[in-house]
């Protein structure tokens, strides 16, 4: 893990920030087993609410298949799934075994270990594609929302869920929190100290609300647009196909 400095420029950030696929695979097997904990932790039970506000904006489409990306310990599948989201099935897909372990042991449906930017489905054979905290993550973020648009039917929906750039005034605050506080108090839970410091830089580096809204459309999507949610800590973006 790189250390950098708070003052780096930005495409140094953004270069350390973005892992090989391989490293950011590992990295996840092994924060997998206290995932669910930390999440909850460190962002104080948001997370719940990020994920519920998810399941709102899909529920209201009513689609009858749904593919959950970078699906992770399952809890949007879950979720999905609680709620009575889809009217034929939902599936997941994640490229890092452990994390789709956790998923099994909590009985999130339908798990496939697979590469985001590679999905072995055909063209428009789902309703809706969901992706939460996952995208930032991506190798390659644009081949990702192209392959997103790919399986998508005419009139499917993209939802994505990202930690994304907060109002103006909370940002100094946020971002100290995210470089000083979050790796001290990850540490207390887990020996995995470079993840947490990942986590705040890939933040950071991450396209703003309207930036990451420019590259939906880049990719083939209309009808893009987004919701801030806890002060722009999160966005929620939904686009159409
Ligand atoms: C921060 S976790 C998010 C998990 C889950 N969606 C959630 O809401 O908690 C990011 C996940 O993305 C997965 N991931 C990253 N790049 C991927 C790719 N190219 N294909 C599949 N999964 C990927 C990682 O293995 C990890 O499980």
């Amino acid at each position: 893990m790189a250390l950098i400095q708070p003052d780096a420029p930005p495409a140094l950030r953004e270069e350390l920030a973005h892992q090989s696929p391989e490293a950011i695979s590992a990295m996840f097997g092994r924060v997998a087993p206290r995932y669910d904990l930390l999440n909850h932790v460190l962002c104080g039970g948001s997370d719940l609410y990020w994920r519920w506000s998810l399941m709102r904006a899909v529920r209201a489409q009513r689609p009858a298949r749904v593919l959950d990306l970078a699906t992770g310990s399952g809890d949007v599948l879950l979720t999905l799934q609680r709620h009575q989201i889809y009217t034929e099935f939902a599936a997941g897909v994640d490229f890092c075994l452990p994390m789709l372990q956790q998923a099994h042991t909590k009985k999130a449906p339908n798990l496939l270990v697979g590469d985001a930017l590679r999905l072995p489905f055909a063209d428009g054979s789902y309703d809706a594609v969901t992706i939460a905290f996952g995208l930032r993550n991506l190798a390659d973020r644009l081949a990702g929302l192209r392959e997103m648009r790919r399986i998508l039917r005419p009139g499917g929906r993209a939802y994505i869920l990202e930690f994304s750039h907060p109002l103006a005034w909370f940002a100094p605050l946020y971002f100290w929190y995210l470089r000083v506080v979050m790796p001290k108090y990850a540490r207390l839970f887990t020996p995995e100290k470079g993840a947490y410091e990942y986590l705040g830089e890939s933040i950071r580096a991450f396209p703003r609300q309207p930036e990451l809204a420019a590259m939906l459309r880049t990719a083939g999507f209309r009808e893009v647009r987004w919701s801030n949610l806890t002060l722009g800590i999160v966005a929620l973006h939904v686009a159409e196909v």
